[in-house]
Formats: C-alpha cells, sequence, structure tokens
C-alpha cells in the first residue's frame, strides 16, 4: 500500500455547531462509562488488583472517572518478564508490520477523537480546544513514528555509506530490547502515545507506567492497540506508585531504557538510579528524560505590543499554565512595559474559570497537591512582585485557581526561577532588548521561548542568543506541532530528544553495522 504523506491533523473548529454537539456527544458517552475498574494487563493477563488508584475529575471532585489496578514490585516483576518473552518475537517483526498497527489505531482514534478528548475534559481538566489539541498530536505521533520506522529501515535512506569496492556494507536500526515509559499527566494522550508508540514501533516491548492522574485515558489507549491487534506483552500496562515500581523497573538490570517525560526532580533521580549497574546488567541503560521549564516571551519596544499580549496570556494560562512550555514568565522592555502589563491583566481578566465540560477558558489545576503548591507559589509571589490580578482560590468544586499576574518582579526571584505549573505569571521589566534576553537566558531551564520583535537584526541576533530548544519568533510559545517542531529542551529541561523530530527514534534503536566481503 502507498503511504500517504504525512500531515498533521487539522484540529476541530468548535465554532461549528455540529462539532459542539459531538463533543457534547462524547461527553455524555463518556459519562456513562465512569467508575469502571481498570486491570492491568501483563503479557495476556488482565489482572485486578485491590488495592486501586482512584482517579478523579479534578474539576468535580465528587465525579470517579475510575478505579485502576495499581502494581506492585511482584507485578512489575511479572510484566518484565513478560516484556522480555515478548520481546523474542516482536523484534523480528518487519518494520513496516509495526508501523501498520500504529497506522491502524491513529485510523480508529481518528473516527473517535472525540470520545478521547471528552475523557481527558473529565479526568484531567482540558478544555474542548485543549483536548483537542492533545488527541490531535498523539494521532500524529502514530503517523509519523510509523513512517519515520519505516523509512529507517530503509537501509539506503537511514544512512547511506560510502561505498569501497569488494565489499557491501549496511548499517542497520535494531531495538534496544525492554524499555520502562513513564509519562507525564499534562498531556495524557499525546505524550503516552508518542513516547510508547516511539518505542514499540523500533521493535522493542515496554512496561506502561502511566501517571496516577491520569491512568484511565492511558487504559483506552492500550484498549486501541489490542483492538488494533498487538500481540500481547508488547505494551504491558503497570500503573503504580512511582517511588515503589518506578524505582524497582528503572534499577531492574534486564531494563535497557528508560523514556520519561515529568519534572527535573524524578527526571535526575531515574537518570541517577539508572546510572547504577545492577547485578547481571550487561549494558549502559539509557534514560530519555525530558523534564520541566521556565518558559518565557521577551517583547522589545518595536513589537506589535497587541499580538504580544495575547500571545503571553495564551501561552500562560492555556490549560492553567500546566504545560512543559507555559510562558510563565514575560520580560518587556521598559519603554512598552506598562503598555503590555495593562493589556496582560485585560486579557487575563477576561478568562472565565469553570467546568471544562462546559468548555470554560480557564479550568481547575490536577489535585490537591498541585493546588497547594500553585497556592503556596501565589504567597511567595506576593512578596516578590506587585499582584496586577487574580491571586486566590475560585469557586467550584474542584481544584480551582484564578489566573494570577505578578509585575515587576526580579530576575532572580523565585517566581523567574521556579517551574509552578499552575495559573501563575510573572512580568519583569528590561532596560532594553539585550538585556531582556539575557534576563530570559538566566535559567537552569532551557525549553521554549518567544521573541517579539519587528527588528529584523534583533531578531537575527536572538535567533542564535536565545538558549533553548524550541525558539519562536513573533508566536506564543506552547503549541509545537509533530513533524514541524521537533520538542525538547535543554540544560535541566531534560535531553533534549525532540519528540516529533526524525532523530527520535535513534534514542530507541542502536545502529548495526555489516560489512560482507564479496
Ligand atoms: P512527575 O515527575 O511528578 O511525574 C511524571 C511521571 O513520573 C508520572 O508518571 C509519575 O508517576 C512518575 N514517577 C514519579 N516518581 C517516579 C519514580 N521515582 N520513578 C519512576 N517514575 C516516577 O511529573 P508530572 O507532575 O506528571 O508532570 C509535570 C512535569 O512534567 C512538569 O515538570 C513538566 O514541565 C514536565 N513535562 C515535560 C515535558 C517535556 O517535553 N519536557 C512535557 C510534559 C511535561
Ligand atoms: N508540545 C507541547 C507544546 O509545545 C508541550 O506546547
Amino acid at each position: 500500500n502507498e503511504l500517504k504523506p504525512y500531515a498533521n491533523e487539522p484540529f476541530t473548529d468548535f465554532g461549528m455547531q455540529a462539532n459542539q454537539e459531538a463533543m457534547e456527544t462524547a461527553i455524555a458517552q463518556i459519562k456513562s462509562e465512569l467508575g469502571r475498574t481498570y486491570p492491568l494487563k501483563i503479557g495476556v493477563q488482565m489482572i485486578e488488583t485491590e488495592p486501586k488508584i482512584t482517579s478523579i475529575n479534578p474539576g468535580n471532585l465528587d465525579e470517579v472517572i475510575g478505579f485502576v489496578s495499581k502494581a506492585n514490585q511482584e507485578l512489575a516483576e511479572q510484566a518484565m518478564q513478560a516484556a522480555l518473552a515478548a520481546f523474542e518475537t516482536w523484534k523480528q517483526v518487519p518494520a513496516r508490520e509495526r508501523a501498520e498497527y500504529l497506522f491502524k489505531a491513529a485510523t480508529l482514534m481518528r473516527e473517535r477523537k472525540h470520545e478521547f478528548s471528552a475523557l481527558m475534559l473529565l479526568e484531567a481538566g482540558k478544555n474542548y480546544v485543549e483536548a483537542d489539541v492533545d488527541t490531535a498530536e498523539a494521532i500524529d505521533f502514530l503517523e509519523f513514528y510509523g513512517r519515520e520506522m519505516i523509512r529507517l529501515s530503509n537501509v539506503n535512506e537511514a544512512q547511506p555509506l560510502a561505498k569501497i569496492p569488494g565489499e557491501d556494507n549496511r548499517l542497520t536500526y535494531i531495538p534496544l530490547g525492554v524499555g520502562v515509559v513513564i509519562p507525564p499527566w499534562n498531556f495524557p494522550l499525546a505524550i503516552c502515545v508518542g513516547m510508547t508508540a516511539a518505542a514499540i514501533v523500533s521493535g522493542n516491548t515496554v512496561l506502561l507506567k502511566p501517571a496516577s492522574t491520569t491512568p484511565v485515558i492511558a487504559y483506552k489507549f492500550v484498549a486501541l492497540m489490542q483492538e488494533v491487534g498487538l500481540p500481547p506483552g508488547v505494551i504491558n500496562y503497570v500503573p503504580g506508585s512511582g517511588a515503589e515500581i518506578g524505582d524497582y523497573l528503572t534499577s531492574h538490570p534486564k531494563t535497557r531504557f528508560v523514556s520519561f517525560t515529568g519534572s527535573k526532580e524524578v527526571g535526575l533521580r531515574i537518570n541517577k538510579l539508572a546510572a547504577d549497574t545492577a547485578p547481571g546488567q550487561i549494558w549502559i541503560k539509557r534514560v530519555i528524560a525530558e523534564m520541566g521549564g521556565k518558559d518565557g516571551i521577551v517583547v522589545d519596544e518595536t513589537a506589535d505590543l497587541e499580538a504580544a499580549a495575547v500571545a503571553i496570556v495564551a501561552s500562560a494560562f492555556g490549560f492553567q499554565g500546566q504545560k512543559c512550555s507555559a510562558g510563565s514568565r514575560a520580560i518587556i522592555v521598559e519603554a512598552v512595559y506598562d503598555e503590555v502589563a495593562k493589556r496582560v491583566v485585560e486579557l487575563t481578566e477576561q478568562l472565565q474559570i469553570g467546568l471544562p465540560e462546559h468548555n470554560f477558558a480557564a479550568g481547575p489545576v490536577i489535585d490537591n497537591i498541585s493546588f497547594a503548591r500553585i497556592l503556596d507559589y501565589i504567597d511567595i509571589g506576593r512578596e516578590e512582585g506587585e499582584l496586577l490580578t487574580g491571586g486566590a482560590k475560585a469557586p467550584g468544586n474542584g481544584y480551582y485557581i484564578q489566573p494570577t499576574v505578578f509585575g515587576d518582579v526580579d530576575v532572580k526571584a523565585r517566581l523567574m526561577q521556579e517551574e509552578i505549573f499552575g495559573p501563575v505569571l510573572a512580568l519583569a521589566k528590561a532596560q532594553d532588548w539585550r538585556e531582556a534576553i539575557a534576563m530570559y537566558n538566566d535559567t537552569e531551564f532551557g525549553l521554549t521561548g518567544s521573541y517579539f520583535s519587528t527588528d529584523n537584526d534583533r531578531i537575527a541576533e536572538a535567533l542564535d542568543t536565545i538558549h533553548c530548544g524550541n525558539l519562536y519568533i513573533n508566536r506564543k510559545c506552547t503549541g509545537a506541532l509533530v513533524g514541524v517542531h521537533p520538542f525538547g529542551g535543554f540544560n535541566m529541561s531534560g535531553t533534549d530528544s525532540k519528540a516529533g523530530g526524525h532523530d527520535y527514534l535513534l534514542l530507541f534503536t542502536q545502529a548495526k553495522l555489516t560489512s560482507r566481503k564479496r
């Protein structure tokens, strides 16, 4: 079959009545399925455990999304054995055949797009657009990595070798083995699907440990892969405590790689544990760790100030600021600081807060731990800057916090240095554009950034001097598209693995050179 060239999945226009209604129907359907129990999936076995993880709607705390079985170390070990056994056959399945599972899953996910999104509205607190973008990105990852594996398996295309007389030389990309895939909750479908799909299409088998706040959407993906006929043991679904089974699996001698996306603290822990060699281990574990951000937008006095203010607000408050790419800092040159700050506050105050299923612009944060942490940062902000708007809990039976803006924050303040992962934006004033860029760079992170300017010479310099993995000019710093904006960051933002880029599958494979004398 001829494959169509890769193209991004279009986003849904919820301005159209029919699309709005389709989402409402999907929400009603998902609501009728709430409160079910979900087993672990280990090889061919579906295993129910006690106790279970209770997944709840962060926007309506009385609503239980599901009760999800929880692996302990014994079950994690069973899952490792199942993955090791499955690897022996899965690694021999031709790349094209492996890719076909991803393409079939993409087709079904596209057909049921709103179902996946509706579940994220309820389990993660995303509004329609945020959930739709998440599902579209998941479809993109399936389509993109499937094609990437086919490309990588074509020896002449992946890395053509120089020819010498008398020898046939080939470089092939073979899988690594069993990997542990640990996604975060904030893109509970897209990142979970992307990390898992990349690993399995490369010929590896995996233990998927979803985030404990969003295990049901991860299960829905695992069930989809089962529906398309993925052999048992290729994806083993093992929710559980990070400290208990996360550490166990990271340290396991048979773990060949860990693919992690989440916080800096957990990423560094995994990196450290994985660096130790367990008895019987015969490889250096590979760690792919994509971590946090303290992303920001720089605005100079030549910029389109309205566009800059709109981008600052969208980047800071999309999905309540719970994106690794969230623009939680804006650094504005003093000549236009007051004007931009005023407009940012006006736009922020237009964001209505309420239930995700009613499609409010601002919804809840994910859980009580985040809720308390973000409110603590708001208290810190009162000491470190001037509260311009927000600054309190918002009403509702969930973890609602007002979108909050602090002005005149010092570059060294905690608000400017630490990832808050919530709806809190810090504005800082710079004397000029070069100082603003230096202030942007004054961070241990390096994930996303934007520069707003109309001066081409400055933009040319900024493209070199702003140090982050995803740098945008005159647009928001969130919303990377698979295949268009390969995504990953520098320094404490991680290993810059560039999800959605042509290098990504190399991380899940090892290159083997064979040289045959004629
Ligand atoms: P987290 O680090 O708390 O958890 C991430 C995952 O790690 C979860 O599945 C969790 O259960 C698991 N975990 C926790 N302890 C573990 C351990 N000891 N061993 C193994 N696994 C363990 O992060 P989170 O709250 O889920 O996600 C938010 C963070 O993720 C933010 O810092 C955000 O910036 C980051 N993030 C980064 C990217 C990126 O591409 N750079 C993308 C999305 C999110
Ligand atoms: N890839 C996501 C974005 O760019 C995190 O916003």
